[in-house]
């Protein structure tokens, strides 16, 4: 366009320093085809309240159309000069339908279009991440599935503490992005409501019809209150929020991956096509992909941060604040969807368990120590005075250079009477994996138990 199409009240043209800093267009043509699709069901509202004329619309549908395809085959690039996606299309309109291109707009703003694109743009976005989360969930269950006898030292402290099965530690991280598919099913309802026909704060003066545009859009409800209505980001927090949380979740495994693939651990080995080499250090593996994945845990709080900031001062209602959103919301977006993705790949072809050292590990240390006291404490002895019994044979045995499992029936007996044989085969870490049978435990049975319960979740929603 030559000129904007607020041009006529003022006096001369935007400073292009400020025309620059006023623009969104470089970032907010991520919303186009939404744009266009909010457009199209504005036309059609307009045109069955008979606001506009039957044909009119037809020609507004048709123009609009005719972007997407110009759009879609990378012929449509407006610049700075159209400000934002929202002008960028109505000016095209124009050009392409001529003057019946100027009735689009009637009983709309960009207030309420703008939050009508991008809850369009977000409801998809929530439910490809969702998928992925299931994905994810899969592979971690296929995972537990193939290692249920696989025993790993369970920490706490980053110390040993009890051993476990490989398997329950990773139907943990099932669980955690259970609840993140969950909690992402509740910020899409409030995502799914439309703003449009609030206008540019109070509603409007044509007799408009919002439930039929929001039902040609598929949303769910629309909103009550016009000043809220433009003005409600709390979907794009909560949006933040959910992905910081994925974030979490998936950062803790990275770092336990981290962890694992070192020298000190080797718990697992990264296979080739996951793993990145040095510059200089010719002998080098690296775990760069959960490396990055913990990194851009740092982004999305921040987004998460900002989204929160940028709201915190608001005076109702749409204020140019809002227009921070989109960079915020898009880089939450594509950051958590990538990590999603290089993550389940990493998890699916890129460990490989060291079952040998895995099952070693957990007999190396006193992480059988519990249930030493569990045993004596099953004899009669108060679970407190046993814990010290074995406290101080755990010094003892320290001191010796040995490990429980290293002390003569003698020895036990020394410790307290009501030792017998069967303590050797009560602290194998097999049998301490498999005693821990109460519910949500440990024990071999209680995860296979889990196992299918969540392989019957996975196939029914
Ligand atoms: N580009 C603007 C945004 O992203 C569109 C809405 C502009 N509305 C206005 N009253 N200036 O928020």
């Amino acid at each position: 366009p030559e000129q904007k199409a607020w041009s006529q009240r003022f006096e001369s043209a935007l400073h292009p320093v400020i025309n620059r800093f006023n623009a969104s267009i470089h970032f907010d043509m991520e919303l186009i085809e939404y744009d266009l699709t909010g457009s199209i069901a504005h036309a059609k509202m307009l045109a069955h309240t008979g606001i506009i004329k039957v044909l009119e619309a037809e020609q507004l549908i048709s123009g609009l159309e005719q972007i997407r395809q110009e759009y879609r085959q990378g012929n449509f690039k407006p610049g700075i000069e159209s400000e934002d996606v929202h002008f960028a299309v109505e000016y095209r309109l124009v050009e392409i339908v001529g003057d019946v291109g100027k009735q689009l707009h009637t009983a709309r703003s960009r207030n309420d279009q703008v939050g009508t694109d991008i809850r369009l743009y977000l409801r998809e976005q929530i439910q490809q991440i969702r998928q992925q989360l299931r994905s994810l969930q899969t592979v971690l269950t296929n995972i537990a599935e193939d290692n249920l006898e696989t025993l790993i030292p369970g920490y706490t402290h980053l110390q040993r503490a009890q051993p476990l099965s490989l398997a329950h530690h990773f139907l943990a991280y099932f669980h955690m992005i259970q609840r993140d598919w969950e909690r992402l099913k509740d910020v899409y309802t409030r995502t799914n409501i439309s703003p449009l026909g609030c206008g540019a704060l109070a509603g409007t003066t044509f007799p408009i019809n919002c439930h039929y545009s929001a039902n040609l859009l598929d949303f769910d409800d629309v909103y009550q209150n016009s000043l809220d209505g433009v003005s409600d980001r709390d979907f794009v927090v909560e949006f933040l929020c959910a992905a910081s949380l994925i974030m979490v979740h998936l950062s803790r495994l990275s770092e336990e991956i981290i962890l694992w693939a070192s020298d000190e651990f080797k718990f697992v080995t990264l296979k080739d096509r996951c793993a990145t080499g040095s510059s200089i250090m010719p002998q080098k593996k690296n775990p760069d992909v959960p490396e990055l994945v913990r990194g851009k845990t740092g982004r999305v709080f921040g987004h998460l941060q900002a989204m929160l900031v940028v709201m915190k001062g608001l005076p109702l209602a749409y204020n140019k604040d809002l227009q921070e959103d989109k960079e915020c919301l898009f880089d939450g977006v594509i950051t958590v969807k990538s990590c999603l993705e290089a993550m389940t790949i990493l998890l699916q072809e890129g460990l490989e368990f060291r079952h040998e050292r895995l099952n070693t590990a957990v007999l190396e240390d006193f992480s059988n120590a519990t249930d030493v006291a569990d045993y004596l404490a099953t004899k009669g002895v108060p679970f407190r005075e046993a814990y010290s019994l074995v406290g101080k044979a755990v010094k003892n045995s320290i001191a010796a250079g040995k490990l429980l499992k290293d002390l003569t029936i003698e020895e036990w007996k020394e410790l307290h009477p009501g030792f017998a044989e069967d303590i050797y085969e009560a602290i194998s870490p097999r049998q301490v994996v498999s005693a821990r049978n109460s519910h949500g435990g440990t024990g071999f049975t209680q995860i296979k138990q889990a196992i299918i319960k969540i392989r019957q979740q996975l196939a029914t929603s």
